[in-house]
């Protein structure tokens, strides 16, 4: 075969070679001089490579198994008992009223956002008969989901908060708690919360770090059905944590995006965050409603700021306040999206509906709970080395199995079973096909890999 004739340009220039003939080199020069910059501000010494988030990098991993024995335990959003998604019915009713609505617009909301949505939140989160409420001691702005609400809170108390600029977070807690503070420049610290021998909650341990901490820090505390752990303090060791919070001067910083799922109830969820108010604590609340409306992508919250009861000077800290937190929402976001909350509005501000939201919730959380009780007496049926109590005795969405690392690779490896590496599984990916396989593939790993 003969080689392909040469493509020589009669008169080359490139980036590489300067040309030799005058008027090329007078066309070179004129098109370096017009390049783009052949380098980068941004090289991998200052902007290095991140790894991927590794609970959407999980879900990934998951999409692209293709065994039909696959299980995903790893986020936290709810799934039917055939595994799919699924559409609270009473949101489907919210969202065909919003579609028949024949004056729906796609106007600007407010900053502050739907005031019929954050005044409901804010009511559900602190109860209608809330004292705080009635004196006018409490501000609302709607928010980019619970990670919204806890950025702004977050960046509300790196701009003006005066005390110990710490905050103290669980060990372990919610992935994006650390990086959401430390973006926004606070520091944090921890304190202990799982007690591994027990799978409970370390009590001893929380209330001692507590008590260590600078006078004034921050204590960023789960309302309820705790993530990753599903363990909760009981309503004693809340008035406990209370005391010794006010005792030290902390400032109260609640994080509720699971209301309606730890107990089912959505009075008893908020009870903690009740009671602190009641104790005429000045707090912050993030509030989520991925969860119980199961508007994950709609990015549905509500930021709460609650002032201590002085009186006529809560009044006026409220409309400061308020006033700081439109400035910080209209540079961050300018204002928030607007469907989800038109969802959670028509729906909370429904009594009908909200009665059928009741009952929504209560059969995610219930059969969340007959999952829980199916895997424990699966593992205990087979024998599965260690004793499972605490799958049934944790809370919630989640629950932290004990399994380590090294069993956690090991399920996902041979058996497709995905969760996330601390051992926590999301309850909701379990359904009656699933539970069997689930509990003997926990059985076979917990019985190789000690
Ligand atoms: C989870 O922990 O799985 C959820 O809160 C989802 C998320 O954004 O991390």
């Amino acid at each position: 075969m003969s080689p392909p004739p040469s493509t020589k340009p009669s008169s080359s220039f490139n980036s590489h070679s300067s040309p030799t003939n005058p008027a090329d080199r007078i066309r070179h020069i004129a098109h370096q001089m017009a390049s783009p910059v052949l380098t980068t501000s941004f090289p991998a010494d200052t902007v290095p490579q991140a790894p991927e988030d590794p609970l959407f990098g999980l879900a990934r991993e998951y999409r692209a198994d293709d065994s039909p024995d696959k299980i995903d335990l790893g986020i936290g959003a709810y799934r039917d008992n055939n595994g799919k998604p699924w559409v609270l019915p009473v949101v489907k009713k919210a969202d065909q009223i919003i579609r028949d609505d024949p004056t729906l617009n796609h106007e600007y909301l407010p900053i502050q956002g739907l005031a019929s949505f954050t005044s409901r939140a804010a009511e559900l989160v602190l109860g209608k008969s809330s004292t705080a409420l009635a004196e006018q001691r409490v501000t609302s702005v709607q928010t980019i989901s619970g990670t919204g609400a806890c950025h702004l809170g977050a960046l509300f108390l790196a701009k003006f908060y005066k005390g110990n600029r710490t905050v103290y977070l669980s060990n372990p807690t919610w992935a994006n708690h650390n990086q959401i503070l430390t973006n926004v420049g606070l520091q944090v610290a921890q304190y202990p919360y799982f007690d591994k021998k027990t799978k409970g909650l370390d009590f001893k341990g929380m209330a001692q770090a507590l008590k260590d901490a600078p006078e004034g820090s921050v204590v960023l505390l789960h309302a309820c059905a705790h993530n990753p752990t599903g363990v909760d303090p009981t309503e004693s060791q809340w008035h406990e944590l209370a005391e010794l919070i006010r005792a030290k001067k902390h400032f109260p910083f609640f994080d509720t995006a699971y209301q309606g799922f730890a107990s089912g109830d959505l009075d008893s969820d908020a009870g903690a965050i009740r009671y602190f108010v009641d104790q005429g604590f000045e707090l912050v609340v993030a509030q989520s409603f991925a969860k119980n409306f199961g508007l994950y992508g709609e990015r549905a919250g509500c930021f709460h700021f609650v002032a201590a009861p002085t009186g006529d000077s809560a009044r006026e800290t409220v409309t400061r306040v308020a006033s700081q937190l439109a400035i910080l929402q209209r540079s961050e976001i300018s204002n928030p999206p607007i469907y989800g909350a038109r969802v959670a509005s028509t729906v909370l501000n429904d009594e009908k509906l909200y009665a059928e939201w009741k009952e929504n919730l209560q059969t995610m959380s219930g059969r969340v709970i007959s999952m829980r009780k199916a895997l424990r007496s699966k593992l205990e049926e087979l024998g599965t080395p260690g004793t499972w109590n605490h799958i049934t005795d944790q809370i919630g969405m989640f629950s932290f199995t004990g399994l380590s690392e090294t069993q956690v690779q090991k399920l996902k490896q041979q058996y497709h079973i995905y969760m996330t590496k601390n051992g926590r599984i999301s309850m909701a990916g379990l359904n009656t096909s699933n539970v069997d396989y689930f509990a003997k593939s926990v059985d076979k790993v917990v019985r190789e890999v000690q």
